[in-house]
Formats: structure tokens, C-alpha cells, sequence
């Protein structure tokens, strides 16, 4: 017999369904509560409700498990590429040779951006964040390719829309970066696969052939895999709730950058690097540091520390902790600031304060360190993220579609005033 769950109201008892999912955690479904009791749930935060039901990540935080559609992200991470992933993602299986072949000869085709996009640019503050420009441009995108905006698109259309996101993207990304450095925008060029044109656009120049190091790719492959998705997070879920209205994909993904934008989510990133500068001006005391986060008066919190999902670790870190020793030793790169995030981990891990509340070194303490490696200015490691994370926003907006969710709108318990009566201005 299928397990119900009971819930008691005054001398009424309810029997509500459980659902269990395919890696056996289980949820109390109370779509019909309101109907049946005229109560609504409270979860201020979403910190305990399934939002929907999902195939394509699995995510356990307290073993630090973490697999797309099934493929734990160590062997993806190791093994695959990032377009690998990105299909696997999309589409919900690893592709075929001849699968992965036409699905990136389709990007190819696609990554040039309408000349007038870069009218935009000129509007820009020279010093305006990446980010805010790239939520701009992916939002402005649907200007250029009005096709996407029809709300029911056939496969073939909305397998357009998702093929053109993904391809401009890389583009749009390239060229703020260019743009920032006030030098021309590089085109992308067909030969080469994802990542490395978007190196080439990134590095490269217009007077001389740039030879991207192999190193470089490879590090950049790891990363963008290792953000690919990451279940319902907030920006996953701004996505699918911006496109449960049926707002285009640029519109959607566009939301999911905003939502990214903030230090608390990908944000963390360049705060984490901003903090570790700063400690190392300030003489490199980490105990002090260490002391202001746990200091309740001090609005300072160890940046790229905790999660509300890891409560053991963060696969992801692990992974990008042995990659960011490997990274700079191949690149020859000593950046003191590495020591100072060792260190910092080292007295967090053993510090009461950190174990008692399961803070853990989370995706964002060591990958800025490897996109400094790499080149990056620490504005665009955000952007990054989201490069990294789009095949995982286009997923979940194509899943959310797919299973027809209806518009996302959640109940709340209004704790305003009760009606008063309007008093003319002079007798205020
Ligand atoms: N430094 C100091 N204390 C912290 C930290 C931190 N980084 N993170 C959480 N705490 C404390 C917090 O003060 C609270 O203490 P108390 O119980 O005494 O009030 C307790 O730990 C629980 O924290 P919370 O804010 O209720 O937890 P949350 O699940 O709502 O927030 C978080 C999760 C990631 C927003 C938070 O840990 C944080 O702000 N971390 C720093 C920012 C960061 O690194 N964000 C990147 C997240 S991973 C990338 C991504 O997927 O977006």
C-alpha cells in the first residue's frame, strides 16, 4: 500500500500522499493541503519544499554526493568535456560520437551575435560590472532572434532557441570581457570545439594566431563542468519560475544571471578572492578573520564557506582544491593568496563554531583562484559561473516545460496591518 503521511488539525485528521523519489528520498505532497484543510505550509526560504520533480541532478548533501542524470560529477569531471556534459544535461543522456559531433557542429553554426549587439557595449560605464551587462545582453538577445519568443515552440524550435542560447553565450561572454579591456571583440572561428573557441575569443587577438595552452582548456573544461547544475538552487529555480510564465529563454536565463549576480550564490566567487586579498593586505592573520566571522555584531562571513544543501562537503570543492594545486604547479603560477584560503580552511575545519553549524569550504573558496591562474580579472569569475552554469538553467527550463508545470506562484500569511480608513492628507 502506498505510504500516506497524517496530519492532525484541531479533532481532524488528514491523510496526505508521499511521494518517493529514485534515489529514495521522500516528500509529504500537500498540492491539494489548502483545498482539503484551508491551511497553507510556511517555508520562508524553501529550506524544506521540493519545488518540482526533477531528473536531472541528484544531490546529497549529507554523504556530498553529486551526479547528473545519474554520472557522478568526479568521473564527469575527470573524463567528460564540458559540451559532453552540457548535452548530457539537455538532452539526458551522454551522447553518441556522431550525437556530440552534430550537436557541437550545430553551436558552431550559431555563435555569431547580430552585429547591433555591440551598439550596446557603447551604453555601458567602462567600469560596469560583467555581470549586469551580461543579464542586459542575454535579456537583449531576444530582440535579435524573436523567434524564441513564441511561448509553444515545436521540438525543432525550442531545440533552436536552446542551440542559439548556448552558442551566443560563450560570445556575449568573450566580448564583455574584451570590451572591459577597451581592445576589439575577436569572431569565433568554426574550428574550434566550445571551450576553446571561447578561449581563443576571450585570448586571443586579432593581429596573431593565439595558441591556447592545452593546460588552460582542460582547466576550463573542470570547471564549467563542475557548475553545470546543481539542482534547485536560486537561480535554477528563478529560471524555471520566470519560464513557468512562459517567458522566452533569453528572458529566463537573463533572471537566472540576476539571481547568480548576488555574493551569497555565485557571487561568492569574486568575494571570496576580494576577502583573501584583503586578509593578506591586513598582514595574513587568519585567526582574526576567523574570529570576526564568528562574531555575531560583525556582518563579516567567511566567504565560499558553507551551503544550505553540503552539511559533511562539497564535492565540487574537493574537486577543484586538488585541480587548483595541479592547475598552478602546470602554469607555474605561486599565488600567496592559495596559502591564506589553506590556512583559513585549515583553522575553520577544526574551529566549534565552523563544525557545530557544518560550514564547509564550498565550489567558489578555490575556483577563483584558479580563474586568476588562468588570466581572468576577478570581476568576470561570476560570469564564468554562469557560462558554466547555463547548460544546467536551460535544462531545468526545458524539463519545466516539458512537464507542463503550471506558473509559478506561491501562498504567503499576510502579517500586515487590517483595513483602516483613508484620512485626507491635512488631517494626518
Ligand atoms: N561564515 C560565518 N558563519 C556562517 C557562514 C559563513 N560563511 N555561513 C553560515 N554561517 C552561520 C550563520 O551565521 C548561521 O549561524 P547561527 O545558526 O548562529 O545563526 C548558521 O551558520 C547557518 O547559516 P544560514 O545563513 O542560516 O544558512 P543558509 O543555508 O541560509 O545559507 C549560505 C547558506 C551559503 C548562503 C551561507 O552559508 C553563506 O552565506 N555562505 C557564504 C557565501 C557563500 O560562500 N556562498 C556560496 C554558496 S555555494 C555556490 C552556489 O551554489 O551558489
Amino acid at each position: 500500500m502506498a505510504e500516506t503521511a497524517q496530519l492532525k488539525i484541531g479533532d481532524k485528521t488528514f491523510e496526505l500522499p508521499v511521494i518517493e523519489g529514485t534515489e529514495g528520498e521522500k516528500a509529504i505532497d500537500i498540492s491539494k493541503l489548502r483545498d482539503q484543510t484551508g491551511y497553507v505550509t510556511l517555508d520562508i526560504g524553501y529550506k524544506n519544499t521540493g519545488a518540482t520533480k526533477s531528473a536531472i541532478t541528484f544531490l546529497d548533501g549529507e554523504q556530498g554526493i553529486l551526479k547528473y542524470r545519474g554520472y557522478p560529477i568526479e568521473q564527469l569531471a575527470e573524463k567528460s568535456s564540458f559540451i559532453e556534459v552540457a548535452y548530457l544535461l539537455i538532452y539526458g543522456e551522454l551522447p553518441s560520437a556522431e550525437k556530440l559531433k552534430s550537436f557541437q557542429y550545430e553551436l558552431s553554426r550559431h555563435t555569431l551575435v547580430h552585429e547591433d549587439m555591440k551598439k550596446f557595449f557603447d551604453g555601458f560605464p567602462s567600469k560596469s560590472h560583467p555581470m549586469g551587462q551580461l543579464s542586459s545582453l542575454v535579456s537583449a538577445l531576444s530582440a535579435f532572434y524573436p523567434e524564441s519568443l513564441k511561448p509553444s515552440q515545436t521540438t525543432e524550435e525550442l531545440n533552436q532557441s536552446i542551440i542559439k542560447m548556448l552558442a551566443k553565450m560563450a560570445t556575449v561572454v568573450s566580448w564583455i570581457y574584451k570590451k572591459s579591456l577597451g581592445h576589439p571583440v575577436i569572431y569565433p572561428q568554426n574550428k574550434y570545439d566550445y571551450v576553446t573557441n571561447f578561449l581563443h575569443m576571450t585570448f586571443g587577438q586579432r593581429t596573431e594566431e593565439v595558441e591556447i595552452d592545452p593546460v588552460v582548456i582542460d582547466a576550463m573544461n573542470k570547471l564549467l563542468i563542475l557548475h553545470a547544475d546543481h539542482e534547485q538552487n536560486c537561480s535554477a529555480s528563478t529560471v524555471r519560475i520566470v519560464g513557468s510564465s512562459d517567458s522566452n529563454i533569453y528572458a529566463s536565463v537573463s533572471a537566472g544571471i540576476s539571481a547568480l549576480w548576488g555574493p551569497l550564490h555565485g557571487g561568492a566567487n569574486q568575494a571570496v578572492i576580494e576577502m583573501l586579498e584583503k586578509i593578506k593586505e591586513d598582514g595574513g592573520d587568519t585567526d582574526k578573520w576567523i574570529a570576526k566571522a564568528k562574531d555575531k555584531n560583525d556582518p563579516f562571513r567567511l566567504m565560499g564557506f558553507g551551503h544550505r544543501v553540503y552539511k559533511n562537503f562539497d564535492p565540487r570543492a574537493r574537486i577543484i582544491k586538488k585541480a587548483c594545486d595541479d592547475i598552478l604547479e602546470k602554469l607555474g603560477v605561486n599565488d600567496e593568496v592559495l596559502e591564506i584560503a589553506k590556512k583559513l580552511e585549515e583553522v575553520a575545519l577544526k574551529d566549534p563554531y565552523f563544525v557545530e553549524r557544518k560550514l564547509y569550504p564550498n565550489v567558489d573558496f578555490y575556483s577563483g583562484i584558479i580563474y586568476r591562474a588562468l588570466g581572468f580579472p576577478t570581476d568576470m569569475f561570476t560570469v564564468l559561473f554562469a557560462l558554466g552554469r547555463l547548460p544546467g538553467w536551460i535544462a531545468q527550463w526545458k524539463e519545466m516545460k516539458e512537464n507542463k508545470e503550471p506558473i509559478g506562484r506561491p501562498r504567503q500569511i499576510y502579517v500586515g496591518a487590517t483595513t483602516k480608513e483613508y484620512v485626507e492628507i491635512a488631517n494626518r
